[in-house]
């Protein structure tokens, strides 16, 4: 009796470990029928792409952007699964790896936005359950070469004396004149500090939706005052601050390229730059080449409630986040913003613009220094008007105008005694 038990759950297990064993079997088919890259570099989109760029790339070579290697640990931590950019993000490597980076970020403003919804639906089973402005993102992916509309190619003379220590890069929209306004008045004023460190400031903007009111001449009077505004013909959302980045690396390796450190921020926050300077002046020189320091979130993962304001759905991305600092203000080494750009062509954007600078930093091997003097979620209640605790900060976030004002006066009267 007790064998013949024995021997039936015997028979039991061997017939439950087979049915285990053909389902993952199955389940491996399906997978790399969803996930393989073939599919995606077959779809008449891609191809399309491949041909132009490969024509162009004839034409006019670019060594650099193909001069580019990515970290092990990056691979190794992004998974091969179905999700739409990690499908994307794997196809690109391996095109890399075959030294065959045909890119479809080279494609011209006018002609990169995926007009195909067919296809769009094809690689995401669940596109048209996407927020709206999701949809959108996706259509526009590829779109990284906006028109600028304002621009300041002068902002960084060479020359003896004329070297830019800190570019200060903020993040601003077309209405927030008096969030620019009371930056330049105090934390990003231009100008040479005690002791020689220069300081620039210039603040990125896109366009504002067609409804809105036409602010455009405010604007370029702004821009030809103050010589601090840039301006790309893209709509101003949350989405797009990735692209936003994207156009900070261009724009500083074109038009400032020499600048010892860019800091990446928001025009609501508030900044202690004599303190700052002081932080950047300290550093080892082999530090200060490689620096990405801010106020670090080091395991986060996709937000999942599609109430979210930072909504990914599981079908675009599975994975956890990089290290990353957070988006309200961040320092970045001058010397790394050729390699930054160069990665940034091979990672497809993602929509969160802090998580994606967290990716290409990866990507290139430099983890994010977490520095508690970056408080970009906002310090104790208690602390919020003590002159002392705000003299000892790097950044905090978030700032009227007015209170920015109020801090700086206060952190310089002679009167402070901590
Ligand atoms: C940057 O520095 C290099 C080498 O020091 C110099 O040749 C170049 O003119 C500088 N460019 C700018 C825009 O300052
Ligand atoms: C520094 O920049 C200013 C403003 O563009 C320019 O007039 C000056 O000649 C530059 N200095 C040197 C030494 O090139
Ligand atoms: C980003 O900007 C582009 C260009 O203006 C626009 O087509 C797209 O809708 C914007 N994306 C989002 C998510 O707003």
């Amino acid at each position: 009796m007790r064998r013949i038990q024995t021997f039936s759950a015997m028979v039991l297990l061997v017939s439950l470990f087979l049915i285990f064993f053909y389902s993952t079997l199955n389940l491996e088919t399906t997978y790399s029928r969803m996930a393989g890259p073939e599919e995606l570099l077959t779809h008449p989109g891609l191809h399309v792409h491949e041909r132009d760029v490969k024509t162009q790339h004839s034409n006019t070579p670019q060594p650099n952007a193909y001069n580019v290697s990515i970290c092990k640990d990056f691979r190794k931590s992004v998974p091969q699964n179905a999700a739409y950019w990690n499908r994307l993000l794997w196809s690109a490597l391996r095109n890399l790896d075959k030294r065959e980076t045909l890119l479809s970020h080279d494609l011209d403003w006018s002609r990169c936005r995926e007009t195909n919804q067919e296809l769009l639906q094809t690689n995401v089973h669940d596109f048209t359950s996407y927020p709206v402005l999701f949809q959108d993102f996706l259509q526009a992916m590829n779109c990284r070469t906006p028109p600028v509309l304002l621009n300041q190619p002068n902002k960084c003379p060479s020359g003896e004396g004329n070297q830019t220590f800190l570019l200060f890069a903020i993040k601003s929209n077309l209405g927030n004149f008096e969030q620019r306004q009371a930056v330049r008045e105090t934390w990003g004023r231009e100008g040479k500090l005690k002791g020689g460190p220069r300081v620039r400031t210039v603040f990125l903007l896109g366009s504002s939706p067609l409804d809105d009111p036409d602010l455009s001449q405010l604007l370029s009077f702004e821009a030809r005052h103050f010589g601090d505004v840039v301006q790309w013909d893209f709509h101003e959302s949350l989405l797009n601050l990735t692209l936003k980045l994207n156009l900070l690396f261009q724009w500083t390796l074109k038009y400032c390229p020499n600048a010892s450190f860019v800091f990446s921020g928001d025009d609501d926050v508030f900044v202690n730059t004599p303190r700052l300077i002081g932080y950047m002046q300290s550093l080892e020189p082999s530090k200060a080449s490689r620096l990405y320091v801010g106020h670090v979130i080091s395991t986060a993962n996709p937000l999942r409630d599609p109430r979210s304001k930072y909504y990914i759905p599981l079908s675009f991305y599975g994975g956890p986040y990089p290290a990353y600092a957070g988006g309200g203000g961040f320092l970045i080494s001058g010397a790394l913003m050729r390699p930054l750009h160069s990665v940034s062509r091979i990672i497809p954007f993602f929509p969160i613009d802090d998580v994606y600078a967290g990716m290409c930093f990866k990507a290139l091997g430099v983890s994010p220094e977490a520095n508690e003097r970056f408080q970009t979620f906002d310090i104790k209640e208690q602390d919020r008007e003590n002159l002392c605790v705000h003299k000892d900060l790097f950044l905090i976030h978030q700032r009227s105008p007015q209170q920015i004002k109020k801090l700086w006066k206060g952190i310089h009267s002679p009167l402070l005694t901590c």
